[in-house]
């Protein structure tokens, strides 16, 4: 099969190799895929160039979509033939989506209903499971206010579009007309730029009675925000980092009650993923779920694939392995 991988790490230019390599064969409990289309997220460039590899060549990206072609022992073989969306492909696994195959756990390798493109299935992995998992640790959150910034990026339009359907009210914030586009569509009832001045005076308008829950790209950036309009026993779900840390006003959130959550997706627990994977389908079944835009890239330019998301790219890059 054709796989991209790299050996080491390093820019994407340098260290990602389309090469031919044998298809793998799918251990018990698993499946083997013919990947459609292969999602990159930020993760897939971090991960590739994070010192340390323990294993001699990787290859990358933790989404896709494809067609189970194979089947392991104790694998029900009428999953073969079954259109699938898959995730965390990459996550202690050298077989990424960045190749014609892969192989996965089977309960990676969730049905994808027959009305759902291939390309939008190549997406939903690492964003929905991610905002999923920052909204709905506490329980259920109909009826409850969710802040929700960067709501035109990956994780926060997934959690935009999980938030409105479970019936709570979203608040989002973004930099630009184009992205209050994206969010307004995927269901913010209120979309605000947090760029233009006035926008403190904006959020604590649309919140008069304050937020349960904010969804957080970038903690330290948002802090006095996200805290001006935080209820007491309100919680900031934090899910990405930046640059450097930043400092905690530890009197005024004890003073709140406020509570500071912090995950990863990769530490989900299975129930965690489970139910994730559920109300994704759920919603997948219901039509609920739209796209962002989309970028196409060929596998052997999976180099520049990663290199646009690196540089921020609005939307999903996908990269298109062929029918
Ligand atoms: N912890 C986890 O398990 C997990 C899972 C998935 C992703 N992540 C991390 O989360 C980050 C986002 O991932 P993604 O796939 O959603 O990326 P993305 O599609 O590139 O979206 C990032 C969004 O954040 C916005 N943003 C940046 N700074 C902001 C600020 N101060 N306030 C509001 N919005 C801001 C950006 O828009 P503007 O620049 O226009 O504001 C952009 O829309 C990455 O660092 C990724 O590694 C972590």
């Amino acid at each position: 099969m054709r796989a991209v991988r790299y050996e080491g790490p390093g820019a994407a230019g340098d260290v990602l190799r389309l090469v031919e390599m044998e298809t793998p064969a799918p251990a018990p409990g698993e499946v083997l895929v013919r990947v459609r289309f292969s999602g990159v997220n930020p993760t897939d460039w971090k991960s590739r160039t994070r010192v340390g590899m323990v294993v001699p060549w990787q290859i990358p990206n933790q989404d896709g979509a494809g067609t189970i072609v194979g089947v392991g022992a104790g694998v029900d073989p009428a999953r073969v033939g079954q259109r699938v969306w898959l995730f965390h492909c990459a996550s202690g696994r050298q077989y990424g989506t960045a190749a014609d195959f892969t192989c996965v756990p089977e309960g990676q390798a969730v049905p994808l209903p027959d009305s759902i493109s291939m390309q939008q299935g190549a997406g939903l992995g690492i964003p929905y499971i991610t905002a999923h998992g920052c909204l709905f640790a506490g329980g259920d959150i109909s009826g409850s206010t969710i802040l929700v910034t960067g709501g035109a990026g990956a994780v926060g339009h997934a959690a935009i579009e999980l938030a409105h359907r479970a019936g709570a009210r979203v608040i989002a914030t973004v930099s630009s007309p184009e992205k209050a586009a994206i969010a307004s569509a995927a269901g913010a009832d209120v979309v605000l730029n947090y760029r233009v001045p006035g926008f403190l005076d904006d959020l604590r308008a649309a919140a008069p009675h304050g937020v349960d829950r904010v969804v957080d790209v970038a903690i330290g950036a948002n802090l006095v925000a996200s805290l001006s309009v935080l209820r007491p026993h309100g919680v900031i779900v934090s899910y990405a980092t930046e640059e450097s840390d930043p400092t905690i006003p530890v009197r005024q959130l004890m003073t709140g009650n406020v509570t500071l959550a912090f995950v990863v997706v990769y530490g989900f627990t299975p129930q965690a993923i489970g139910a994730a994977v559920g109300d994704i389908s759920a919603a997948l079944a219901e039509g609920s779920l739209g796209r962002l835009p989309e970028h196409l890239y060929s596998l052997e330019d999976t180099a520049s694939a990663h290199d646009a998301v690196e540089a921020g790219a609005l939307g999903k890059v996908l990269i298109d392995l062929g029918e």
